[in-house]
């Protein structure tokens, strides 16, 4: 799969494929899961990081490029703090048994947010991880952690203008993109939230313009393949017009053959 950088919907008409090149994912629903099973919270999480694994797997066989599974909110601080230290201790140890697979499997790690929250031991596996598997081409797998849509605009805004402060009011869209946390990809065409609500949640923002959007009532821990076929069905039979019109998706129609008269034997 060819690393591809990043790609405006706004600005080009994506190339399109019968397969997203990029699926972005809300776990969502690991809580009510457990809860459905009268387990703590937490046995939800944990039963949610086997899914990422069969997921990941699925990814690969689809060929897909890119997937992004969104892990943390920058509200997710707000949860108590038995829960928050048990998803920050489960992303430790899942990093440590999981990397060395996902390098063997050709999986490039990028991690996005505000990893400064982050305590240095953790901040330390992800580094190593991405150093690890930063030439691997057959998936990026982005892990978002900390992270939130209007963090990363805001951090993409002041970088921008920190990096040109003199073109201050003339900044274009294609200026602010370098700046983003996932400037390597292209947008997601695909956005996938499980666990029944339907809404964004501070994803990522400024690339899920243009995405195909697809909400199932299924728990995270759940998800599976069948889930995942359904979902890319879904997109397959979208009509991904980016502003234009139907008939303007229509191929071209040669012109009919014009038939001239036999005359002769009149
Ligand atoms: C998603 O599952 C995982 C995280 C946000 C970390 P939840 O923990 O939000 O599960 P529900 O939505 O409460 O069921
Ligand atoms: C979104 O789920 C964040 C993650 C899956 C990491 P939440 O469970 O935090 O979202 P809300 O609070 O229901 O919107
Ligand atoms: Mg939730």
């Amino acid at each position: 799969m060819a690393i591809r950088m990043f790609s405006s919907s706004t600005r080009s008409i994506p190339e399109l494929g019968n397969v997203p090149n990029h699926l972005a994912v809300i776990m969502d629903g690991n809580g009510r899961w457990a809860k459905k099973r009268f387990l703590p919270r937490v046995a939800g999480h944990q039963q949610g990081v086997e899914t990422v694994r069969r997921l990941v797997k699925a990814c690969i066989e689809r060929g897909i490029g890119y997937l992004t599974l969104f892990a943390f909110s920058s509200e997710n601080w707000r949860r108590p703090t038995e829960e928050v230290s048990f998803l920050m201790s489960l992303f430790v140890a899942a990093l440590e048994r999981e990397i060395g697979r996902l390098h063997a499997n050709g999986v490039r790690l990028h991690v996005i947010g505000d990893l400064s929250a982050f305590e240095p031991r953790l901040i330390d596996l992800i580094r190593r991880g991405e150093s690890l598997t930063a030439s691997n081409d057959k998936l990026t797998l982005t892990i978002a952690a900390n992270y939130g849509g209007r963090w990363d605009l805001m951090q993409a805004f002041n970088g921008l203008v920190l990096a040109y402060p003199e073109k201050a009011g003339v900044y274009t869209e294609a200026d602010l993109e370098p700046f983003l946390a996932m400037n390597y990809a292209p947008e997601p065409d695909l956005f996938i939230r499980t666990g029944g609500e339907q809404r964004i949640s501070n994803f990522l923002l400024w690339q899920l313009a243009y995405c195909e959007l697809y909400f199932t009532d299924q728990f995270w821990p759940d998800f599976d393949e069948v889930t995942l076929d359904g979902a890319i069905a879904s997109f397959r039979k979208r009509e991904r017009r980016f502003g234009r019109t139907s008939e303007q998706l229509l191929p071209a129609v040669p012109p009919a053959p014009t038939f001239k008269a036999d005359t002769r034997n009149v």
